[in-house]
């Protein structure tokens, strides 16, 4: 009989070789935590196919994430160009492949745009879920990795930040989060057969440490990171910092950034909980840092990691803004054996490298 030691390292052997053959479908997968997320799976073994409608992203970012995974891993990765909402491109990619699990980005995210648009928000985030997860029933395939927010905790009252606080929508695209988390907890409900994670994502910001592939919004950027960066390379003339009269360190709000390749690795430290547990249900884990870290210190980290002055105006209070939200960390950590490696410097050197270098984004001038 083979000693235990070589038993084990067959066994695990054999899961990595099952791993390997995994399928996953990554929607809004040319996104900007998309294409990280494709990137580490593509790295960890995995086969992927993305759908994406490129509304908010372009195709030359899956050609980046291509050529950094290189000629072999690269051609385990399929991309479709289509719509969650149009019913013909999802038959055409649930019947060209076989999944094993859904990891589900694909919708919008600006507040702002959603009060503007509150239809606009429900066609396209709640619409299009409710498409996808009709074609992953009809095609059996029940695992689903879904992308929610802080934004569900609403004003937090207590922070951290825990998963079982109670929870609230703010704006229309607030709202599509928090549906579409109960929508998941229902399905689940009605057919056990389904196996769920939802990530409440805190602030996600950096890039892959080539920087080749980062975020890169259209139009003027709402999220703080994006607008520092166009500031640092002269798109913009002046970062606004919302509010200097917060009950917080230096008065402006604190949050907790995290850093883009620590939220692609939750997702694979999601998928391989899914994969190793029968009956995992529907579960919310929190992927933040746990640390709060404020606008005006994320101004100097930023200023330091790239050694460019930003101006600031100090300005009102963006409406609905909350003064502090951070994560409570230690579920993820227990359950998913998962937790950020990143710091704030880390996160600033790795915007600014992709920054310095794309100072377009994707495009080679303003667009
Ligand atoms: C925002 C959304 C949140 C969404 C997340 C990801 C709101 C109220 N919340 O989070 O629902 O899930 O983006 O898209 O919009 N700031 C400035 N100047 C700027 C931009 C931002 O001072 O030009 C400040 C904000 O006031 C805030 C902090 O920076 O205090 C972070 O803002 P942002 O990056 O927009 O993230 P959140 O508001 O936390």
């Amino acid at each position: 009989m083979a000693p235990p030691s070589t038993s084990a390292a067959a066994a695990a052997a054999a899961v990595e070789e099952e791993e390997r053959k995994r399928n996953i479908l990554v929607t809004g997968g040319a996104g900007f935590i998309g294409t990280h997320t494709v990137l580490q799976l593509l790295k960890g073994g995995f086969h992927v196919t993305i759908i994406d409608n490129l509304d908010n992203s372009v195709e030359e970012a899956v050609d980046r994430v291509r050529g950094l995974a290189g000629p072999d891993l690269s051609k385990r990765l399929q991309f479709f160009l289509g719509d969650l909402r149009n019913k013909e491109d999802l038959d055409k990619v649930f019947s060209q492949n076989r999944y094993d699990a859904v990891i589900h980005f694909a919708g919008l995210k600006a507040v702002g745009e959603s009060v503007a648009k509150p239809l606009l928000y429900y066609d396209n985030n709640l619409i299009g879920s409710i498409n996808l997860y009709e074609f992953m029933a009809k095609y059996g395939c029940k695992k689903l990795v879904f992308s929610s927010s802080t934004t569900v905790y609403g004003q937090p009252e207590k922070i951290p930040c825990v998963e079982d606080f109670e929870l609230k929508a703010m704006n229309p695209y607030g709202r599509t989060k928090l549906f579409l988390e109960d929508i998941a907890r229902d399905i689940q409900k009605a057919d056990p057969d389904w196996n769920i994670i939802l990530l409440r994502y805190f602030n996600p910001v950096g890039a892959h440490e080539s920087g080749k592939i980062g975020e890169d919004p259209k139009g003027i950027p709402n999220n703080l990171m994006p607008y520092i960066q166009q500031v640092a390379v002269g798109r913009l003339p002046v970062l606004n910092v919302y509010g200097h009269d917060y009950p917080t360190k230096d008065g402006s709000a604190v949050r907790d950034y995290i850093h883009v390749m620590d939220v692609a690795d939750g997702h694979i430290a999601a998928l391989k909980k899914i994969f190793a547990t029968e009956d995992i249900g529907c579960v919310a884990y929190n992927l933040g840092t746990g640390y709060g870290t404020s606008v005006l210190e994320m101004v100097a980290a930023f200023e330091k990691a790239s050694g460019k002055k930003i101006p600031i105006k100090l300005s009102p209070r963006r409406p609905g803004d909350a003064t502090a939200v951070y994560a409570s960390t230690e579920k993820a950590e227990k359950e998913l054996g998962w937790r950020a490696k990143y710091t704030i410097e880390d996160m600033c050197r790795d915007q600014w490298n992709w920054a310095r270098n794309n100072p377009y984004g994707y495009r080679s001038s303003e667009p």
